[in-house]
């Protein structure tokens, strides 16, 4: 993508961010509707609902030729991702959002035939942007995000991780995960997947694994730890599909190839 056009894109983008965000502060103490999708923990609200369909609407105005793929319906169907696609979660962390009213962020992830150029990651309570175009560094709000530690020792990482992965499941082997919190420094599970790749961007995590993660969760994230040398493949350290749900490894590089050979051990089908 052209960097003019990228830099306009990225202007309009975090205007509806800012405005979305604006938004959400001040209906977020007014009742709305909650509903369960695929099971009770899987929560949408008509706040993501009116977010996404801000976003669509916006988009589908000003850039009529541009694709959207996004979680709560407002989206394409698509099977390509050629052309300028926004890859959106109106709220990623909608649990936080119902139950504690914080910890949950907007995240758009802008591609252009497949390739990221444009993340934007806002926690919308705290008032915190974090944003990357390709080539052009990281920032949280306006300060560049300094590059990875890639020194980094093992027995000094802290890692996000759903505890879910310590108990017994049937895709990786739950002792091997447990061996791999024993030796690391410490575990955190924040519930919003967007916030936690942002958060190895910053380097105060330095990695995040999910087993089935969707574009819109990841898309923006990819492209802000890029910009910092971290590193995102699935479990197998295979390229993500965003044409589907992958598991996610996202970490500091110096990691990355000790986790999926020590730790990461996949169980039979
Ligand atoms: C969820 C959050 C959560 C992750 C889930 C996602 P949502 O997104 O990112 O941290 O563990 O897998 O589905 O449903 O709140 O947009
Ligand atoms: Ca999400
Ligand atoms: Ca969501």
């Amino acid at each position: 993508m052209n960097t003019e056009i990228r830099e306009e894109i990225f202007k309009q983008a975090k205007k509806w961010v800012l405005e979305a965000g604006e938004t959400i502060r001040t209906k977020i103490n007014e009742p709305y509707e909650i509903d369960v999708k695929s099971n009770a923990n899987d929560l949408v609200t008509t706040l993501d609902k009116d977010t996404e369909f801000f976003f669509a609407t916006n988009i589908k105005s000003v850039y009529p030729d541009h694709h959207l793929l996004s979680e709560e319906g407002y989206g394409e169907d698509l099977t390509t991702l050629d052309g300028t696609v926004w890859i959106i979660d109106p709220i990623d962390g909608t649990m936080n959002f119902v139950h504690q009213k914080k910890h949950f962020a907007i995240s758009i992830g802008i591609y252009q035939d497949g390739i990221g150029e444009i993340g934007l990651i806002y926690d919308v309570m705290a008032d915190v942007l974090y944003h990357a175009k390709k080539n052009e560094g990281a920032y949280k709000n306006n300060a560049k995000l300094a590059p990875l530690n890639q020194n980094l020792k093992f027995e000094e990482v802290i890692f996000g991780l759903n505890h879910f992965w310590l108990c017994e499941n049937r895709l990786v082997d739950e002792h091997s995960m447990q061996k791999f919190v024993k030796k690391i420094r410490g575990a955190r599970t924040y519930g919003s997947a967007a916030l936690e790749l942002a958060y190895v961007a910053e380097g105060i995590m330095d990695g995040y694994l999910s087993m089935s993660l969707s574009a819109w969760d990841v898309a923006a994230g990819i492209v802000i730890v890029n910009e910092v040398g971290g590193i995102t493949s699935n479990i197998d350290g295979e390229q993500i599909n965003m044409l589907k749900k992958n598991s996610i490894l996202t970490c500091n590089a110096a990691i990355q190839r000790n986790i999926i050979d020590n730790y990461l051990i996949k169980k039979r089908k």
